[in-house]
């Protein structure tokens, strides 16, 4: 009790501090998300997302290539693929833009660990997560054609595949077919607790993947919703999933630590486009001070309980960590 404790003892100075730092960010756990386009020297600005770019392949590799010279040790790769229709076909054509990407980057950087998302909603006309029949989306006949696009992006060379759909099943359909067809190395890392959150409007521009009827409330999770994110995580490890994800992360940060609580798996948090766009645009109207914004919130998603974290500030963050 004061006066005998005075819990500012301990944060009298600089190395003090540091050395009672009980959470630390390190470049080793971020992931950072990159978005994939045909052709050959373009870069496409995001505009709700400022420094996100659509690559093409080329410059995909220069991108890579900084970011490893920085640390980083993963990517995420979403492709935002030429044409679109009912069966989401170039989700798992083998030449699909992903699956090139994924050649591409593991020729070039062998030691580099290539994700992919596994999702339908960027290569569907209707811009959905599943296959869609009278109105609605069918759950078992998505099933196939997400293990079919895993296996593809694995036989391009992908290290781990990362379902975002959310329909049931999913994880076992996907271990299944890796496992039948060789693939048992490749992990998978599934978006566990998807909720239907507003925090992803600017990635649905840059992956040109917004819904053209209806919302995705049938299949995402209901944000006010704990005890089911926690049945969905159990679920998708009992089905075989290596690892899971929480997502959005900054207005779920008590699931990210429930989940970290009751599961041996690691478990990553994603730092969604919203959560980006919402910093930069405060940033740029030079209302908050960015790096020390971004700092602060991935060291909180970190105290929170995760493992890994997804995040478009990822070489941002890096360049700071590595000052
Ligand atoms: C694909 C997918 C989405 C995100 C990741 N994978 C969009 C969505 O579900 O609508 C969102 C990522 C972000 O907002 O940064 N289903």
């Amino acid at each position: 009790m004061f006066p005998e404790t005075r819990l500012r003892r301990l944060r009298g100075s600089k190395p003090l501090r540091d050395m009672l730092q009980e959470t630390r960010l390190t470049v080793q756990n971020l992931i950072y998300p990159i978005f994939v386009q045909e052709g050959a020297a373009r870069r496409v600005a995001v505009d709700s997302m400022p420094g996100v770019y659509r690559l093409s392949p080329d410059l995909l590799v220069e991108e890579v290539d900084a970011a490893c010279r920085q640390g980083i040790l993963a990517v995420l790769l979403f492709g935002v693929p030429e044409t679109k229709d009912e069966a989401a076909s170039s989700a798992y054509d083998d030449q699909g833009i992903v699956q090139q990407a994924v050649r591409l980057l593991k020729a070039r950087f062998p030691d580099l660990v290539v994700i992919t998302d596994v999702c339908l909603c960027e290569y569907t006309s209707h811009g959905h997560c599943g296959v869609v029949r009278d109105g609605r989306i069918d759950n078992d006949a998505s099933l196939p054609l997400l293990a079919q696009t895993a296996l593809s992006h694995a036989r391009a060379g992908a290290d781990i595949v990362a379902p975002s759909d959310m329909m049931d099943g999913r994880v076992r359909a996907i271990r299944d077919k890796l496992d039948f067809n060789g693939f048992s190395g490749v992990a998978i890392l599934s978006y566990a607790a998807k909720f239907a959150s507003a925090f992803y409007g600017p990635f649905r521009e840059a992956a040109g993947s917004m819904p053209t009827f209806g919302d995705r409330r049938t299949y995402q999770m209901n944000p006010a919703n704990r005890r089911e994110a926690l049945q969905e995580t159990l679920d998708d490890l009992e089905e075989g999933a290596d690892m899971v994800i929480v997502k959005p992360a900054l207005a779920y940060l008590d699931l990210v630590r429930e989940i970290r609580d009751a599961v041996l798996c690691p478990v990553a948090a994603y730092n969604v486009s919203g959560e980006y766009s919402l910093v930069k645009a405060a940033a740029a109207q030079g209302w908050v001070d960015e790096r020390q914004i971004v700092l602060e919130i991935l060291t909180g998603i970190k105290r929170a309980g995760a493992d890994l974290i997804i995040t478009y500030h990822a070489r941002d963050a890096a360049s700071w960590l590595n000052e």
